[in-house]
């Protein structure tokens, strides 16, 4: 199988199970789809192509575990009335309902192709995508297909909001029908709980529907207000529980006793002028950190990784190496992935070369687009 050797690479930021961890004056080797070899430069293997980082930085492919790629329409009048005091709510989610229900496949399809390549271009390598615009048994099942065609990690939400009529009835509309079209194109599933979405009885029916059907739970939870839906995710053992920006203690001590990972969103804070969650406080309690974009046309319109890494450093109080650990390492580890998001021998040569000498300067350089080369499964892309 052909080799590459990336060599003279100025900080090797190989993220680690223990955590964040760096080699300086190093190389890589990669064959085929997979690292072969990774060490210090002066000890670098023979390989039949050699690629010079120029003391630039190389840092695993961001693992972006949280999206909603699949839908139609714009919401920037609703997000500039935010930025004049109007305060975000669930039920702007209707809104890109309508617009998705009316969108053809093909639009919806190519929509998607364009954010995926716009995630590409920032540095990320693999990316989880959510229906929850359709909200009918075929819409959902349809955009769930449509994101098949981009990512193995697609997830179930049409338990994103209720659309229209009777939330009892909706909910049998999710556990039953919806969910029997939508599990064979779907990995997970997923329930945004909150007030003016789902409670936890709701949720928790929802994703016990979803475990009987052969799909791992995952959950929205205190977004907007303080509730029991991280507690239900802690319950039940999900893997992840994504928001958690009202946490309580009780919270904080069930995360960290059931190990489930909590993914922080602040481009979300970010654009509905919430507070940032609190990500030091996790920290310090043992819980598991994830970053993720949760790209989605209302409460956060960002596909930048990089920036959510700024904001995390900025406001939320990780240092630049937890930050980055948390957008690749623990990102793979909440879609239940060792293979990504770590560069070790064995693990999927998913890499980015960033134009900067060290993993800081994606904090350091906010905005600033210091992606320079991309490889996805041993490929430059
Ligand atoms: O993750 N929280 C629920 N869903 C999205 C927002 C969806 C929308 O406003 O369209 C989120 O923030
Ligand atoms: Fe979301």
């Amino acid at each position: 199988m052909a080799t590459t050797l990336i060599t003279n690479i100025g900080e090797l930021f190989t993220s680690d199970p223990e955590g964040a961890s760096t080699v300086e004056d190093a190389a890589l080797v990669i064959e085929g789809s997979t690292i072969a070899w990774v060490g210090s430069a002066a000890g670098a293997p023979a390989a039949d192509e050699m690629v010079d980082a120029g003391g630039r930085a190389v840092i695993p492919g961001f693992v972006d575990s949280h999206s909603h790629l699949v839908f139609a329409g714009d919401r920037a009048q609703e997000f500039a009335a935010r930025m004049t005091g109007t305060p975000y709510a669930a039920g702007g989610i209707r809104t890109t309902v309508a617009a998705t229900r009316a969108a053809t496949d093909e639009q919806l399809t190519s929509h998607v192709a364009r954010l995926v390549a716009e995630m590409r271009r920032q540095g990320t390598t693999t990316i989880e995508i959510k229906s929850g615009y359709g909200l009918t048994v075929h819409d959902e099942a349809r955009s769930l297909a449509v994101a098949r065609q981009f990512t193995e990690e697609t997830t179930f939400l049409g338990a994103h909001v209720v659309p229209e009529g009777d939330p009892g009835e909706y909910v049998d509309l999710v556990t039953g029908p919806m969910l029997d079209a939508a599990k064979e194109h779907a990995r997970w599933i997923d329930v945004f709980c909150e007030r003016g979405a789902f409670d936890v009885d709701q949720a928790r029916a929802i994703l016990d529907a979803g475990a009987a059907a052969g799909l791992r739970g995952r959950l929205h939870a205190n977004q907007l207000t303080y509730g029991g839906g991280v507690r239900l995710a802690a319950e039940l053992g999900l893997v992840a529980v994504d928001h958690c920006t009202y946490l309580a203690d009780e919270d904080v001590a069930a995360l960290r006793d059931s190990g489930t990972i909590a993914t922080l969103l602040p481009g979300v804070e970010f654009s509905t002028k919430q507070p940032y969650p609190d990500a030091r406080r996790l920290l310090d309690a043992g819980v598991r950190v994830a970053l993720a974009s949760d790209c989605n046309p209302g409460s956060c319109f960002t596909s930048s990784v990089p920036l959510c890494i700024a904001l995390a450093v900025r406001e939320m109080g990780m240092s630049p190496a937890e930050a980055l650990h948390a957008a690749t390492y623990v990102g793979a580890a909440a879609l239940d992935h060792d293979d990504v998001g770590v560069l070790a021998p064995g693990k999927r040569a998913d890499l980015v070369l960033l134009d900067a000498p060290s993993h800081v300067h994606l904090a350091y350089r906010p905005g600033v687009p210091l992606v320079l080369g991309t490889w996805v499964g041993g490929r430059p892309t």
